[in-house]
């Protein structure tokens, strides 16, 4: 990834060869433009390396690098590059994934989820000048949840699976749809969240993505010796036979059906440098801001004041070397209000330099995968 624009069509990496900022690590030559290069004769071949990595797809990163030139004025055209592809810093264990193509930018597909892939280019003028260390760029692709947990075959039958002491009467016998509102059904994913409220004011016993509070509050409902409801006081023993489950689906968002979408930023926003930011604020603390990201197949059935999405902000000293398994902030769901346009937070940051990258999280553990970097 790099600092500047998100998202690389093989167009913008030549607009940016003249001389956007790269995010490299390594040694390289470390300022500007020229990458040096071995020469044969007396011809020099200037190149700016790798400019960014990102992820593109799931498994897919896009690279793109500058535009290499030589002192014998080859064209542009006849340049040609070679992309090396590494999971560690030092590229001991590269392969070649790039074999000295005219192109500037390249979609690596197939790769694996949570992990970093650092990528180096070389270039080659027509007389096979070959340029020297130009540094690194890399990518980390989101890591792809377990498959959550479907309501329809996993949950709603365990409602009908527990008898009563009677052996015969289970929960739907009594909670079920044909009942008006104001009782509980448990027949139906609507009903269940609905609760004894209506669809407008939904007041079920069920908490998105609070496995906890759902609990105790069915717990209380339920399990309560002051209970006028018989047969619920006759099964307090059978209260393993559903926490466990229904709190994994709780704690998933309790969709009525599996989420494996990502929530996304926009895409306006993420080209508008305005609404992203990263500052050093001098005192040992950085200050990172972002929009909010979207993701309406998680959003909860209850209206909410503030975002369901949680967002984790990734930080390395410079691009190359973001930790992207320990994030250095968390903004937990329910802190950013839809109202506000942006999110800002502030964590502590003890290098002078920084490289940031914003996920948001859906209940589900899918992460947002188109990203903008900033940094300082
Ligand atoms: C013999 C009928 C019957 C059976 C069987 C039964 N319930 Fe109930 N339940 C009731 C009645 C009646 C109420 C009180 C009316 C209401 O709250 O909807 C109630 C209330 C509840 C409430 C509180 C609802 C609220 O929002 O206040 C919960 C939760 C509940 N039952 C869960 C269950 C579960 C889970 C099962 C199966 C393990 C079950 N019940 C089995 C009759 C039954």
């Amino acid at each position: 990834m790099r600092r500047t624009d998100l998202m690389i069509l093989p167009v913008l990496g030549l607009m940016l060869a003249a001389g956007g900022c790269k995010n490299r690590s390594g040694s390289g030559s470390g300022s500007g433009s020229t990458g040096g290069g071995s020469t044969g004769g007396s011809v020099t071949l200037s190149f700016a390396g790798p400019l960014d990595a990102a992820p593109s797809q799931g498994d897919e990163v896009a690279v793109s690098w500058a535009i290499a030139t030589n002192t014998a004025n080859d064209p542009p055209g006849s340049m040609r590059y070679s992309v090396y592809r590494g999971t560690k810093p030092d590229m001991s264990d590269e392969q070649l994934v790039l074999d000295r193509a005219a192109q500037h930018a390249l979609l690596d597909g197939g790769l694996l989820d949570d992990v970093t892939y650092y990528y180096r280019v070389v270039a080659f003028d027509p007389a096979g000048n070959q340029s020297e260390d130009t540094g690194l760029v890399s990518a980390h692709l989101p890591r792809i949840p377990l498959p959550p947990i479907d309501y329809g075959t996993e949950v709603g039958p365990l409602w009908s699976t527990v008898p009563a002491r009677d052996g015969k009467t289970v929960c739907i016998d009594c909670h079920h749809d044909q009942q008006p509102y104001g009782f509980l059904s448990l027949e139906s994913w609507e009903r269940v969240m609905i609760g004894r409220g209506t669809p407008e004011k939904p007041d079920g016993f069920i908490i998105e993505g609070n496995a906890k509070r759902t609990g105790a509050a069915f717990l209380e409902l339920y399990f309560n010796e002051q209970n006028p409801v018989q047969a619920h006081r006759a099964w307090r023993f059978k209260r393993e036979f559903f926490l466990p489950e229904v709190a994994n689906w709780v704690d998933e968002g309790a969709l009525p059906v599996p989420d494996t979408t990502r929530p996304s930023f926009d895409f306006d926003d993420l080209q508008n440098r305005a609404r992203y930011s990263a500052t050093n604020n001098g005192d040992g603390t950085a200050y990172v801001n972002f929009p909010h990201a979207r993701d309406p197949e998680s959003v909860p059935i209850r209206e909410k004041l503030d975002d369901h999405l949680e967002y984790h902000v990734y930080g390395g000293p410079d691009s190359a070397s973001i930790d992207f398994r320990n994030p250095v902030a968390v903004v937990k769901r329910y802190f950013f209000d839809k109202e506000s346009t942006t999110y800002g937070v502030r964590f502590p940051w003890p290098h002078e330099t920084g490289a940031f990258v914003v996920r948001a999280y859906d209940y589900t553990g899918n992460a947002s995968l188109h990203e903008r970097e900033v940094g300082f």
